[in-house]
């Protein structure tokens, strides 16, 4: 490997309305309660446009890089809730941000940002100097408000990170594994025209086992084992699916992000999100490793470990 590539810069967007549990319970046969010990979520933001999510984060995310739009060769955008079929949201985003580069959405549900960052790598390797990686997802347009199984679970969100090229001694990506067993995918779906659909216990089930197995796969690759790992942000889906991995992984929970209680699940945009969070709430110094894990619709996983660098 003669480059390598690491985070330059991340920003964050978040609706400015919030929907409590509270809220939900005025019009759902659920309560505060339920939703808190079932999941950890207290309350979610809910608006935008996945567009609109994403070049907030997007602009956050270059300012801090100190890079102008220009000197993207890539935007990548993560989203599972694009707003047309085409074209891909990341066109928009692209004229939007002033850059003239390569753009696409990438589907890979609420692993996205996480391949994302694979393919970012992938493509600094193959040359590019700086690409933009943003998640961003408004799954309040494709839920079910009078299903209490799902409606209490999703919120609005984007994160993004600038991915910059470095000498091949400084590469802070040191290993990655993508994964999905598509035989899963009727577990969770959303048609055209119609809301999601979960098989909620089903896919918590799945989603421990394969989070676990993608994290080892990551930790094997590198050489590395848990306690060399400073910090680990997960995909906020459910703080007890977090627990359960954890657990499984001999990690202790303190080590991990959670926003889910205040975000919600916002699919792709929930790792930037929590990974910002950690960064900028002083959770992340210089040198740290970080282990990445999504896992969601597909069924996908993926993970990815990385130094900290900024
Ligand atoms: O990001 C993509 C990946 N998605 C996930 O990872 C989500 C994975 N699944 C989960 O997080 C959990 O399965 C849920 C939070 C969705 C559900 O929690 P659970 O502990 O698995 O509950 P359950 O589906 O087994 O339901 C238990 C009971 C049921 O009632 P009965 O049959 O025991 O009488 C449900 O009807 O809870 C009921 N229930 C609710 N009650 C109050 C389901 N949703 C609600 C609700 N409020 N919102």
């Amino acid at each position: 490997m003669s480059r390598g590539s690491r985070i330059t810069g991340y920003g964050t967007a978040l609706p400015e309305r919030v929907i409590t549990n509270h809220d939900l319970a005025e019009t759902l046969d659920t309560s505060d309660t339920w939703i808190t010990e079932r999941t950890g979520i207290k309350e979610r933001r809910i608006g935008g446009s996945t567009r609109s999510l994403a070049i907030d984060a997007g602009q956050r995310a270059l300012q801090m890089s100190g890079l102008p739009a220009e000197s993207l060769d890539a935007i990548i955008l993560a989203t599972t809730t694009p707003d047309r079929v085409i074209p891909a949201t990341a066109s928009s985003v692209q004229t939007s941000l002033g850059a003239r580069c390569g753009a696409f959405d990438l589907n890979a549900a609420c692993s996205g940002f996480v391949y994302g960052l694979n393919v970012a790598h992938g493509l600094i390797l193959a040359g590019a100097e700086n690409v933009l990686l943003i998640g961003s997802e408004t799954l309040s347009r494709f839920v079910d408000w009078e299903d209490r199984a799902t409606a209490v679970l999703f919120g609005d969100g984007a994160g993004a990170v600038v991915i910059s090229a470095t000498p091949a001694e400084d590469n802070a990506l040191l290993s990655w594994a993508l994964d999905c067993n598509g035989e899963l995918e009727k577990s969770l779906y959303c048609d055209f025209g119609r809301f999601i659909y979960m098989e909620g216990r089903e896919v918590f089930r799945q989603a421990v086992r394969i989070m676990v197995a993608t994290c080892e796969r990551a930790l094997a690759s590198a050489g590395l084992g848990t306690t060399d790992v400073n910090l680990v942000v997960p995909h906020q889906a459910n703080a007890r699916i977090i627990q359960s991995a954890c657990e499984r992984l001999g990690i202790s929970e303190d080590q991990t992000v959670q926003v889910l209680s205040w975000t919600g699940n916002t699919s792709s945009a929930s790792i930037p999100l929590g990974l910002a969070d950690a960064a900028a709430g002083g959770r992340l110094r210089a040198g740290d490793i970080v282990l990445l894990v999504g896992f969601g619709a597909g069924m996908t996983a993926a993970s990815a470990l990385m130094r900290w660098e900024l």
